[in-house]
């Protein structure tokens, strides 16, 4: 007997997709039980129509799966704000054309809860029950190494509006982000310190779990060393440590000029302030995953100077960032952070892709996507090269007033 495509079959006691193994098939059994994983369409959908029950639905689903709630709860719901206001504004204008049908577009967030073993339930939800076209998400590294794990061998396309990490797009041709990469990030952080602030002898302290931060870790020394500077302390933390004393009392006896933290905002903030009651005054530097009006929330006085590299600032002089900034603020009442910026501008890219789409299918829908060239969006030009990832400036920010100002924007 012949089997197409997306039927899925047992062998052998093991459910698995055209006699492979998969890891989404097995998700898809333990999520909704097998009955839901036997129909044709369902879930892998990969190259007829885009799920029958979308093609025949009046609006186009897609779906967004992000921290909405826990220790980077900030991030899913800037994220989620930015899509929200580009699907609105698409919905005004009618909706969107894919494969020449024009249809308003229903967007679905889910909640990862900050964790990454929810991304897998998360994004099988998403693709089985809502059957959408395609995927947004998510924000940290290791939650979206998990949803792709998913989404790619269920044939269904991603976009991660923020994952920095290079292994996320490596997990196929079915993932793409409209960020750049740690490699390119590390790098503007350590000509920051040694070429502005001029400083020879670096610390670092990492999350030695998280995917970005090791990897943004990697590329910070790398670099850092190669301009001719000296790592003089390497400490490690676990995400949601609450006691910093010891990797930081072993950090001031060397005497770094400057501390370079690749985290995220909560434990940054715990961080800084744990420094400055051990009376170091040096300079913090930072990435992206800075990047939270909680920062200075919960970070204070300590967090006041700091330094960290980012996607976009608000403050930065351009037309599209002014019309943004003015868009988001009218809608939400606050200043967008990159992630609302890049979660906006991945549902731009993702809605110019389906315009471009012969066939409203998820492998025409890919393809589109992989075409992206020079598209003018609010966190700088969007083209995508042949990892799926995109290569553009990145800025320099400083805390003043408890709010990130623009310092400087270098370019690949
Ligand atoms: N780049 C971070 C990661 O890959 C996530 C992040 C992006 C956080 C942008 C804040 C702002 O995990």
């Amino acid at each position: 007997m012949r089997h197409t495509q997306n039927e899925l079959v047992i062998k052998s006691g093991i459910l698995t997709r055209r006699g492979l193994l998969s890891a989404a098939a097995l998700a898809c059994s333990m999520l909704v039980g097998l009955s839901a994983c036997e129909r044709k369409e369902a879930p892998g959908a990969s190259g007829n129509a885009a799920g029958s029950a979308q093609a025949a639905g009046d609006e186009w689903v897609i779906g967004h799966y992000g921290s909405l709630t826990g220790a980077q709860a900030t991030f899913g719901r800037s994220t989620d704000n930015g899509i929200k206001l580009a699907v609105e504004e698409a919905n005004k204008a009618g909706g969107v054309t894919f494969g020449g049908v024009k249809k308003k577009i229903r967007l679905v967030s889910d909640d990862t809860e900050s964790k990454a073993e929810k991304a897998g339930a998360v994004v099988t939800k998403l693709i089985t029950k809502d059957k959408v076209i395609c995927l947004l998400g998510e924000v940290a590294s290791k939650v979206s190494l998990a949803g792709a794990d998913v989404a790619q061998p269920m044939g269904v396309p991603m976009i991660t509006p923020s994952s920095t990490n290079p292994d996320v797009t490596k997990k196929g041709d079915m993932i793409f982000r409209v960020c750049f990469i740690d490699p390119f990030q590390g790098q503007v952080c350590a000509k920051f310190a040694r070429e502005e602030l001029k400083v020879t002898n670096a610390a670092v302290l990492f999350d030695q779990a998280g995917a970005y931060s090791v990897g943004l870790k990697d590329e910070f020394v790398a670099n850092f060393k190669k301009m001719g500077g000296k790592i003089v302390s390497e400490q490690a933390y676990n995400e949601g440590d609450s006691d910093f004393n010891a990797q930081l009392t072993r950090i001031r006896e060397a005497k770094p000029e400057l501390l370079f933290i690749p985290g995220y905002y909560t434990d940054v903030a715990n961080i800084a302030r744990q420094a400055r009651k051990l009376g170091m005054t040096m300079p913090l530097l930072g990435g992206d995953g800075w990047d939270s009006e909680d920062l200075a929330k919960n970070g204070g006085d300590a967090v006041e100077g700091a330094y960290y590299s980012n996607h976009y600032a608000p403050d930065q002089p351009s037309p599209e960032i002014e019309e943004f900034v003015t868009k988001y603020k009218s809608a939400f009442g606050s200043v967008p952070d990159g992630l609302a910026a890049l979660g906006y501008d991945a549902a731009k890219i993702l809605f110019d892709a389906m315009e471009r789409s012969p066939n409203p299918t998820r492998k025409d829908l890919r393809d589109a996507i992989a075409a992206t060239k020079n598209q003018k969006c609010v966190t700088g030009t969007i083209s995508l090269n042949d990892d799926r990832d995109a290569v553009k400036s990145a800025v320099i920010v400083q805390m003043k007033g408890g709010k990130p100002v623009f310092r400087a924007s270098i370019a690949p």
